[in-house]
């Protein structure tokens, strides 16, 4: 209630003094004069987008509750059918954020990034952790940037994107699909329902990420076994997600006093590094001689930065491969023609590509933010470097302009004759993991595991759902409320 009264005395202030942002008139017109013979060059300013008031930018919109930051996927739906493949958004102190859904203006974006490629920090994550030094050395490899990220990022994912420590995990992937199918076997009730999949699911995005890791099995998918860690990780994770939601889409009061989503963030980061550093204490003789966490202890940086690093591997795993693994069954159990087909592809080949068509359709990252390092021409407007670019990848690959019959879930269209045609249509837009030195080292690992465990549910269960599953956007897109799914042992 505070911060909502905060908001409307700063708009009616703002308004009352009649402030106009200062780029209109100086920055981007000194970026691109426009000579006196030459058409006016249309810049950053004629980009159409919503009503913007002065220093709020067009967060009001937000604030008065217009639209909710929680449905922010149907608001740039709505944007996009308004403005076309361009359109702009303008945060606190009107910066102009730039937002676009077209493939040939995705690719520049893409491609003109230099050697250390900028994608906008959670400020108020690198805001918390610089205020614990105790704990962290820098902002951790997501947030950081030039250099210093370069230098992380070499120092701490060459193990874990390597060919080799994937393909040698796989064994370990396929027991943990067998403890995954066994869990669901007690969980479900007697017409075969687990109701709270969700929360299941995140138990097994958990093992298999400390199994990566860790090179510890813990035991999450065992009925019986404690799982106090599992839950409160899963649990601060989430709430993690939503504060940086919270804090990243909302006005950014928190930089003037720690509004309740800041201390939410807070909090949640405590608690993820807490419990993420007991499991790390409690490492046994497996966990020493896993690659991952050896060459992390291994690299040359400072102690803080190996602790962080591994916590942050963790919380990236969770949430991401919790949400994506619901979307790939939602898919399966919603087109049953898909189940019968797995079973009958000996090639394995269907597997993979009904993971690539769940993240053509639902990837749990919708869209990726760069800082742009060079000036481009977007949608017919000049952009100088400096500027911030949403790519709106998922909105893009929904388009039938690149996808015919896009809206529908084909794997199909990812095999045989089709397979070239869609994989071209695909370039810069389908970017589930990222794109190019900063995307996710995690891509790999994802890769192997969720065709392994879609294969053992469909070679066990037939995978059932009743009712359209509804997304809310928590920083990342997820499933709505609990997700109940009826799993029928298949004879
Ligand atoms: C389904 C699961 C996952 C998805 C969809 C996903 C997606 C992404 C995306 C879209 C990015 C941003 C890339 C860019 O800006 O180009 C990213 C970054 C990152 N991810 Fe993942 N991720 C997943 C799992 C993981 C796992 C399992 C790990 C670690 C074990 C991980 C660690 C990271 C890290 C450290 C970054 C920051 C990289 C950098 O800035 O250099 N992710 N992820």
């Amino acid at each position: 209630m505070f911060d909502y009264l905060i908001h409307i005395l700063a708009m009616l202030f703002t308004i009352f003094i009649g402030y106009r942002p200062p780029w209109i008139k100086k920055k981007l017109l000194q970026n691109f004069p426009a000579k006196k013979d030459e058409p006016k060059v249309k810049t950053v300013r004629d980009i159409p987008g919503p009503f913007s008031l002065p220093i709020l930018g067009t967060r009001w919109l937000f604030t008065l509750g217009l639209y909710q930051t929680n449905k922010i996927h149907l608001f740039y739906e709505e944007m996009r059918d308004k403005y076309g493949r361009i359109f702009k958004e303008e945060a606190l102190f009107n910066i102009p954020v730039i937002n676009i859904f077209d493939k040939e203006d995705m690719e520049k974006v893409l491609k003109s990034a230099g050697k250390y490629p900028i994608r906008p920090p959670t400020e108020a994550i690198a805001k918390y952790r610089r205020s614990h030094p105790e704990r962290y050395a820098s902002t951790g490899l997501t947030n950081e940037q030039g250099e210093r990220w370069h230098f992380l990022r070499t120092s701490l994912t060459n193990v874990l994107t390597s060919p080799k420590t994937i393909h040698d995990f796989l064994p370990e992937v396929g027991e943990i699909a067998d403890d995954w199918c066994n869990a669901i076997k007690q969980k479900r009730n007697k017409e075969g329902y687990v109701a709270n999949l969700d929360e299941l699911t995140g138990k097994l995005a958990l093992e298999a990420t400390c199994a990566l890791v860790l090179g510890r099995r813990m035991g999450f998918l065992i009925e019986g076994e404690k799982c106090e860690a599992a839950e409160g990780l899963a649990e601060a994770v989430h709430k993690n997600f939503i504060a940086c939601r919270d804090t990243y889409f909302g006005l950014p009061l928190w930089k003037l006093f720690p509004t309740s989503s800041y201390k939410n963030l807070c909090n949640s980061e405590k608690v993820i590094y807490e419990l993420a550093s007991e499991l790390i204490r409690t490492a046994d003789e497996n966990t020493m001689e896993s690659p991952v966490f050896q060459s992390v202890l291994k690299a040359h940086i400072d102690e803080r930065e190996k602790k962080s690093a591994i916590v942050d591997f963790l919380a990236a795993g969770i949430y991401t491969l919790k949400n994506s693994l619901l979307f790939l069954l939602y898919q399966v159990a919603m087109n049953p023609e898909c189940q019968q087909k797995i079973l009958d592809d000996s090639t394995k080949a269907y597997l993979k590509a009904c993971s690539t068509e769940t993240y053509r359709l639902s990837p749990t990252v919708n869209s990726l933010a760069r800082v742009i390092d060079t000036n481009l021409e977007l949608g017919g407007y000049q952009i100088p470097a400096g500027s911030v670019i949403l790519c709106h990848s998922a909105l893009a690959c929904q388009n039938e302009m690149y996808f015919k019959d896009a809206k529908k879930f084909r794997p199909e269209r990812w095999l045989d004759e089709e397979k070239q045609k869609s994989a071209s249509a695909a370039g810069y837009i389908l970017t589930p993991f990222g794109y190019g030195k900063r995307i996710c080292p995690g891509k790999r690992f994802i890769e192997q595991v969720l065709p392994v465990i879609l294969d053992k549910m469909v070679q066990t269960f037939v995978i059932n759902v009743d009712r359209p599953m509804e997304l809310e956007f928590e920083f990342l897109l997820s499933p709505k409320g609990h997700t109940s799914m009826r799993f029928d042992d298949r004879t």
